[in-house]
């Protein structure tokens, strides 16, 4: 039976040193490194950390090849269109998809824990007018351990269990909130009576005593986004998330660093500047320049919502989402000109050997924006949209986390390159 392990060799002595081979389920075997400084006195270097496995998870699988994606083993194309985002939710936080009777529980659970403290309302007052919604809802998940400090003992699995489920259903609250109070408008109450997804919307778009027209459409569509977002392996977010996790900080810091990760434009801020790149290129004529420029190495600007770190094949968020956005042309009058720009990106990236020869593909974000902004969601919501879908996703992260037998803190080294010890002239 050959030994499972890889040898390296330094060439300089000669030396050589075996490291054993970790087999996954499914995907890549992995190379357990974590003795190669102690065994060689050398760290390994892996910028962007394109090869290295973070840590042992049993949540999500991504093939980028194929374009694979499982949330614990259900296939993305399945739980998007046959599920709801909270039975996924469900599925994530508690491992298994839950019968009727339990879904019925915790959506109820869910809707109870869906208001938020009144006194948070003044933590929104001290923002300026048209301050960006993420950094009011990070501030605003940061502080729900000042309001909700009864469970905040990180080594009781039912304080944790209450903690995740807090921060599921108060998320989408504070998130419509820090979009009202951005905008001055008046602060709408989650309804009881209303699901999960159709509340969110009904707090972004409602009016206090006015009855306001929700289509089924328009909620399953959404309520598919937030499916389509809910996890996703190891991803930058999902690695904040840990990396606070491993100091054994509670799930209320961990997913406000997540909030603050994901924000980035080559994250989850992609989406609003898909829209915002769509609208600059403002016509399908200066498609062309801006293809040229993405292509141009001294040229800064990227085409949003094109590339992605694992996906080399296609991203089958993108393809789910793609096959939404023709069946809501129609219904939901998704705007067209940015649609033909987008399609024309599309084309063009397609057959043009810079983009195949790096396997750049449109992923998710590049179909999203159209569609929230038929859902009459303001651009500056996009990465907010995002973050309530992964919400799920990264306290399932932390749990895993926290269920190992102990957590080991992250603590990467380093290829220093600065000075050697200078004598100071006095
Ligand atoms: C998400 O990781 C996840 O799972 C993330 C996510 C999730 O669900 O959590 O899927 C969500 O973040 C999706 C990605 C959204 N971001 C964007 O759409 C922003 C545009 N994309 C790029 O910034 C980029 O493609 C990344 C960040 C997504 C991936 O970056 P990588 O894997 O580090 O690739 P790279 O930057 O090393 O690029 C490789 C080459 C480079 O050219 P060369 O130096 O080889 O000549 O491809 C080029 C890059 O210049 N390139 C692009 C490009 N993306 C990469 N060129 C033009 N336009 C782009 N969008």
């Amino acid at each position: 039976m050959k030994n499972k392990t890889v040898t390296v060799t330094d060439n300089r002595t000669g030396k050589k040193y075996d490291f054993p081979i970790l087999e996954p389920t499914i995907g890549p075997d992995v190379v357990d490194i974590s003795k190669f400084y102690s065994d060689t006195g050398m760290f390994t270097f892996d910028r962007g950390f394109t090869s290295t496995a973070s840590c042992r998870s049993k949540i999500t699988y991504i093939d980028g090849g194929k374009g694979k994606l499982m949330y614990r083993g259900y296939d993305i194309a399945f739980l998007a269109t046959k599920k709801s985002f909270l039975e996924t939710t469900y599925l994530l936080l508690h491992k298994k998809l839950p019968d009727k009777e339990t879904l019925k529980d915790f959506s109820l659970e869910v809707k109870k824990r869906s208001f938020i403290h009144e006194g948070m309302k003044k933590l929104f007052d001290a923002f300026p007018d048209r301050a960006h919604p993420m950094a009011i809802l990070a501030a605003g998940v940061s502080a729900l351990s000042t309001f909700y400090f009864d469970h905040l003992d990180i080594d009781s699995p039912d304080e944790y269990m209450e903690m995740a489920t807090r921060v599921v259903a108060k998320i989408p609250t504070i998130a419509a909130l820090s979009y009202r109070y951005s905008q001055g408008l008046p602060v709408i109450y989650p309804d009881m009576e209303k699901g999960f997804t159709e509340n969110f919307l009904y707090m972004l778009r409602g009016y206090p005593h006015s009855h306001i027209e929700l289509k089924p459409i328009e909620i399953k569509a959404l309520d598919t986004i937030f499916t389509l977002h809910a996890d996703h392996e190891q991803n930058a977010s999902t690695t904040a998330v840990r990396v606070v996790g491993s100091t054994h900080a509670h799930p209320y810091a961990c997913v406000a660093s997540g909030i603050s990760a994901l924000w980035g434009r080559a994250h989850g801020g992609a989406n609003e500047s898909v829209i915002r790149q769509l609208e600059l290129i403002g016509s399908v004529e200066n498609v062309d320049k801006y293809i040229a420029k993405a292509k141009d190495p001294n040229d800064s600007f990227r085409l949003m919502g094109f590339g992605h770190r694992v996906y080399k094949n296609f991203d089958p968020r993108a393809t789910i989402l793609k096959n939404i956005q023709q069946e809501l042309v129609s219904e939901l009058n998704l705007d067209s000109s940015l649609m033909a720009i987008a399609k024309k990106i599309e084309d063009i990236a397609l057959s043009d050997e810079y983009f195949i020869e790096r396997n750049l593909y449109p992923n998710i974000d590049f179909y999203s924006g159209i569609i929230l902004q038929a859902l009459k969601i303001p651009k500056e919501m996009f990465a907010v949209i995002f973050v309530i879908g992964r919400t799920p996703g990264w306290i399932a992260q932390w749990i895993e986390l926290k269920e190992q037998d102990s957590i080991k803190i992250a603590r990467p080294r380093q290829l220093y390159l600065g000075p050697t010890e200078r004598t100071p002239k006095y």
